[in-house]
């Protein structure tokens, strides 16, 4: 592996043993993404996702958002000054627990703005056009031939695209939107009036947008505030035959309430990159006919990912040299 000689210690991690370095805890899988020696002067220990977090006097966490980092974890990680994940969201990790132990918390935001953002345009699309049912009967040999009636789908040219969240990557949708001739609405907590200007966007509060929009697609963190935001009540809000893309969190979703409204056709089809309970997806959900799952590739290219993987290590690396993280989520103090 990149900077170690494959020893394994006790915590069935594996580093070069060289205990005079400090030692820097990083996933795995991050490995293929990164150059040699990401982090010079330092032993890099490599950690497996099935594998426990460690404890032990490491000075950095190059972690991703399949690990819960919190209190429990902090503990056995006393030496531990940066917490570099390598995903634009965190929600995997107890801020306050870390700002209680002055550990800086860094993201990865804008390097995967552009992906995330085609990949919710190919659910747009998929759902729209109805590319599930259309594989199916080609692949299953039930195609008769050509005919007006099938498969009809959206014309999306001229329908309202509703954007919860109106960040980095939902601005991104709506530049794509501009060039599918589709009209936008946006919700968000801030008046956004660049994305206004560029792409003719309109601001709405949610229960406004819900009802006016033909394809709903969601761009909010999870937090507190927004976990199960869209609940019964929200999907009995959209627009009768609605499109629902979330390419942001699963746990913003109420996942039972989206399956009766797609049972009821409250909903028309939904678009569906990350669930509440990753890897796990509800094979009702996953075999719906009207659901086109993916999962969670959103920021899935090789570009992209080197990216992640090099802002990662560079505030890794520049908190380590005592420097201003680049992106930072919290800096460690309260
Ligand atoms: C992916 O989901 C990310 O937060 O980067």
């Amino acid at each position: 592996m990149v900077g170690s000689e494959g020893a394994t210690d006790e915590s069935g991690t594996s580093g070069s043993g060289d205990s005079s370095r400090p030692r820097v805890l990083i996933a795995a899988e991050l490995e293929a993404l990164l150059p040699e020696d990401p982090i010079p002067g330092h032993e890099l220990v490599w950690i497996e996702a099935r594998d426990p977090t460690p404890e032990g006097e490491y000075v950095a966490f190059i972690s991703l958002l399949r690990r819960r980092l919190g209190e429990r974890e902090f503990e056995g990680l006393p030496k531990l000054k940066v917490l570099a994940q390598c995903a634009v969201g965190y929600d995997n990790i107890d801020l306050e627990a870390a700002a209680r132990r002055g550990i800086v918390v860094t993201n990865t935001p804008d390097v995967l703005t552009e992906s995330t953002a085609d990949l919710t345009w190919a659910l747009i699309l998929a759902v729209a056009r109805r590319l599930r049912e259309g594989r199916e009967m080609v692949a299953g040999g039930a195609w008769k031939g050509w005919g007006p009636t099938q498969l009809l789908g959206l014309e999306l040219k001229g329908a309202v695209l509703g954007i919860v969240g109106a960040g980095r990557i939902g601005q991104a949708v709506a530049r794509r939107a501009v060039g599918f001739g589709m009209n936008i609405l946006y919700a968000d907590q801030e008046r956004r009036l660049e994305l206004e200007s560029a792409t003719g966007a309109s601001p709405r509060g949610l229960p406004d947008l819900l009802p006016a929009s033909d394809v709903v697609t969601v761009h909010v963190p999870s937090t507190p505030s927004t976990r199960g935001l869209f609940n019964r009540e929200r999907f009995g809000q959209m627009k009768p035959g609605a499109l629902f893309i979330n390419t942001a969190r699963g746990d913003l979703v109420d996942e039972t309430a989206l399956l009766a409204a797609l049972d009821e056709g409250r909903l028309g089809g939904a678009g569906l990159d990350v669930f509440t309970r990753e890897p796990d997806v509800p094979p009702e959900l996953a075999n719906h006919p009207k659901v086109f799952a993916l999962p969670h590739i959103g920021s899935a290219t090789t570009h992209t990912r080197r990216g992640m993987a090099e802002l990662a290590v560079r505030n890794a690396r520049a908190v380590l040299a005592g420097k201003d993280p680049v992106t930072p989520v919290s800096t460690g103090t309260r």
